[in-house]
């Protein structure tokens, strides 16, 4: 699907990838809704491309049901959805160390936030028979993040939830994309565009919005900003010890070079 003409609304679009995709989906031709749970920022966004901001949780329901109905009210009927709110953090120490609070934060903005925009979406495109719907995981959904168990878990479930969307409504004339981008030089990890410059393996929030619109446009389900994932994946899936202890390996040698696992310096090492 393209974006001219199209009522888009992103979601975690106050800052990095979200923003990006806001400005490019507006340059397209698109009437974009910025939302994000800081609505400061949403707003900042949505006055640079001329779009509407709606302030939103999307770990409530409530909430995404009112952003859906705002948005389709002033930009008409919603074609994409771009359910991108995310956060990172790490863990403390061992792999299951991290709080109940952070594994159910991390469950409700990677997955529920997912499900709650497809049940406010799914009747409207069905009807329609037209509708995209773009779920932003990680490469992380499709290997794993050393230091992050909680991410690592609930975005292999968004890339499983997106699978389920694809596959059961692809015969309606509903897009689906899931989009697995490895390091990218944003407010999440801390970095910058300046970050971004001295290493190949780092994107700029701009390179994945490219990526994004160019495979929403050519209808592709797995939107892969890092081609290199591709090979990683698939050495996972030949030989699934081998790459365990491939990634052990890259464990330790965080653990030489940074003196610790520092989420933020991975792509200094991929
Ligand atoms: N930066 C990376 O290296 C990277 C890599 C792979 C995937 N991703 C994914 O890309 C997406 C965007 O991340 P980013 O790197 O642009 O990060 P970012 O921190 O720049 O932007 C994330 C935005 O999500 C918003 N947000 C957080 N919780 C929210 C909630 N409950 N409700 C609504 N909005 C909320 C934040 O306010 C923020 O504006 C996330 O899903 C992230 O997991 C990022």
């Amino acid at each position: 699907m393209d974006f001219k003409d199209k009522s888009v609304v992103i979601t975690g679009a106050g800052s990095g990838i979200g923003a990006a995709l806001a400005r490019r989906a507006a340059i397209l031709g698109a009437r974009v809704c910025v939302s994000d749970l800081d609505g400061a920022k949403a707003q900042a966004v949505a006055d640079e491309i001329g779009g509407m901001a709606v302030p939103c949780d999307v770990r409530d329901e409530a909430q995404i049901q009112a952003l859906v109905a705002q948005a389709s009210a002033a930009q008409g009927d919603i074609d994409i959805y771009v359910s991108n709110a995310g956060l990172g953090g790490g863990e403390p120490s061992h792999a299951a160390s991290q709080t109940d609070e952070t594994w159910t934060l991390n469950w409700q903005v990677h997955v529920m936030s997912h499900v709650y925009a497809s049940r406010a979406l799914l009747p409207g495109m069905i009807a329609r028979k037209s509708g995209y719907l773009v779920n932003v995981a990680s490469a992380a959904g499709l290997l794993n993040q050393i230091g992050d168990a909680a991410y690592s878990a609930t975005k292999h479930a968004a890339v499983s939830f997106a699978e389920s969307l694809a596959i059961t409504h692809g015969a309606e004339g509903i897009g689906v994309s899931v989009v697995c981008p490895q390091y990218v030089a944003t407010p999440l990890l801390g970095l910058s565009d300046v970050d971004a410059a001295t290493q190949e393996s780092l994107l700029t929030a701009d390179d994945v919005a490219l990526a994004i619109t160019n495979g929403v446009e050519a209808g592709r389900f797995l939107i892969l900003s890092h081609p290199v994932v591709q090979t990683y994946a698939r050495h996972r899936a030949q030989d699934h010890d081998r790459w365990i202890t491939g990634m052990q390996m890259l464990r330790a040698k965080a653990q030489d070079t940074f003196g610790g696992i520092e989420i933020s310096s991975f792509y200094k090492l991929v």
